[in-house]
């Protein structure tokens, strides 16, 4: 497969594209009290993030006046819930998919419309490929993903062991074999020289997970994928946005659930990938494999009923445009957890991500030192403080309790994987925090682990 060599940064001349790289870069700016100069590009997802810009570049106040304003209000309840479901929207997006929801209401058109290939051009324009085929949800993106690029019943797929079970699943469906490789630390994503290791005449594809967000070592992987001749699938379920998901692989999947960092009003997905040949694939594969505008026409033996609803296309298109926005606030929250931990990290006492420009930040990975024992103390005593933390994934796949566990992964030497599992708590981050529930993160964490200290 050929990789584009184009700069895969994200700013052309004075323009921001609204990926993960020009986020980072506008957090800097505004965190630095600078002024946020470019422009952005005019897509549906910059839409409410160009608005904000542009209304403070007409009306320019102080910095951090204007970065307050990008936040919810403080919330006057001491406790900070890890990710309350009342905040997923706000009442302007809420107001926004109440208003698509009713317009299809009145149309009847349910299943299948016109807001899915809408909402399909919007989702390939905001990744920077050519092609979308929005899915039902991110799994039903992953599964179709792999059957797209030839997986087949008894291949190998080679995939991480701390992902959600939707990955596994997916290669599951496809009655394909999960082989599990170890990762880097300590961002947790697959390692190229563990993914070779496991490479037998059975395998067909890599998966790597852009774990939290963080890109996976996507040129790694490639290099070892061509001296292979393997396919490779993104789970990029949390990574919407992140500059490079798709440039080196056949096609990426991305989840619309309404926990992602772009959720809509119930489960969608999609698969983008710059080759068309794919695209037509999945499309048939997610729709009984029905011959492309021929309805109960097969070409292939089997396809799935898996594509996006006109419904939840028509929220999505009435959603999308908050994308950038939101991005931006979790990038932001980020660095802000970044620097005021650094004297924690400093000391050994935890391990924060660096502030990477390739990250979609939807989760926050803090890595306790001491290991589990002393993660779950830490974990106690910030529940104690009305932190609420969590872990993400508490039980990795090869330690999942089912009949198949021995016979799949008997075999898994995973040592990085399981350090870090045993590490590993998330703080609260989504783009309803406000800044003052961080600063109460923030000052629970110093207490905790001055306490653990003392
Ligand atoms: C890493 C990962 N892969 C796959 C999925 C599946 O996405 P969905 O819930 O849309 O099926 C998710 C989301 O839950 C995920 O976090």
């Amino acid at each position: 497969m050929t990789v584009s060599t184009a700069d895969p940064g994200t700013i052309t001349g004075s323009l921001l594209l609204g990926d993960s790289h020009s986020l980072h870069r506008v957090a800097e700016d505004l965190a630095r009290g600078m002024r946020v100069a470019q422009s952005l590009r005019d897509t549906l997802a910059n839409r409410e993030l160009a608005r904000t810009l542009a209304s403070w570049n007409s009306a320019p106040g102080h910095p951090d006046a204007f970065v307050a304003s990008l936040f919810p209000e403080p919330s006057p309840a001491s406790n900070v819930p890890f990710l309350p479901k009342e905040r997923l929207l706000s009442p302007r997006e809420k107001s926004a998919a109440g208003d698509a929801f009713t317009r299809v209401l009145e149309s009847c058109e349910f299943t299948s419309g016109p807001a899915v290939t809408a909402f399909e051009d919007a989702v390939a324009d905001h990744a920077g490929l050519s092609c979308a085929v929005a899915t039902g949800s991110g799994t039903d993106a992953l599964a179709i993903a792999l059957r797209a690029v030839g997986v087949e019943p008894g291949d190998e797929v080679i995939m991480p062991a701390n992902s959600f079970a939707a990955t596994e699943n997916a290669v599951f469906a496809c009655g394909a074999v999960p082989v599990l490789a170890d990762v880097t630390t300590p961002d947790g994503n697959l390692d190229p020289e563990s993914v070779a290791e496991r490479i037998t005449p059975r395998t067909v594809a890599l998966l790597p997970v852009h774990l939290y967000g963080k890109l996976a070592d996507m040129a790694g992987l490639r290099a070892v994928a061509d001296r292979r001749g393997l396919r490779i699938v993104e789970d990029a379920c949390q990574a919407i946005g992140v500059t490079g998901v798709g440039r080196y692989s056949d096609a990426a999947a991305l989840s619309f659930n309404p926990y992602k960092n772009v959720g809509l009003c119930g489960k969608a997905g999609a698969v983008v990938t710059g080759s068309a040949e794919i695209a037509e694939r999945c499309r048939v594969l997610g729709y009984h494999a029905f011959v492309p505008g021929r309805k109960n026409v097969k070409c292939e033996a089997f396809g799935l009923n898996a594509r996006i609803d006109n419904t939840m296309a028509a929220i999505g298109l009435a959603l999308l445009p908050w994308t950038g926005l939101r991005g931006l606030r979790r990038t932001y929250l980020a660095r802000r957890y970044v620097e005021a931990l650094r004297p924690l990290a400093e000391e050994g006492v935890i391990e924060t991500p660096a502030f990477a420009p390739d990250h979609s930040w939807h989760l926050f990975p803090v890595l306790a030192a001491g290991g589990a024992a002393a993660r779950d103390a830490l974990l106690e005593r910030l529940a104690r403080a009305s932190v609420e933390t969590d872990v993400y994934y508490p039980v990795l796949t090869h330690r999942q309790k089912t009949p198949v566990r021995e016979r799949f992964f008997g075999q898994a030497d995973l040592p990085r994987t399981e350090w870090l599992h045993d590490r590993v708590l998330h703080l609260p981050l989504h783009a309803g925090l406000s800044l003052g529930e961080q600063d109460r993160v923030v000052e629970a964490l110093y207490a905790a682990t001055r306490r653990a200290a003392a």
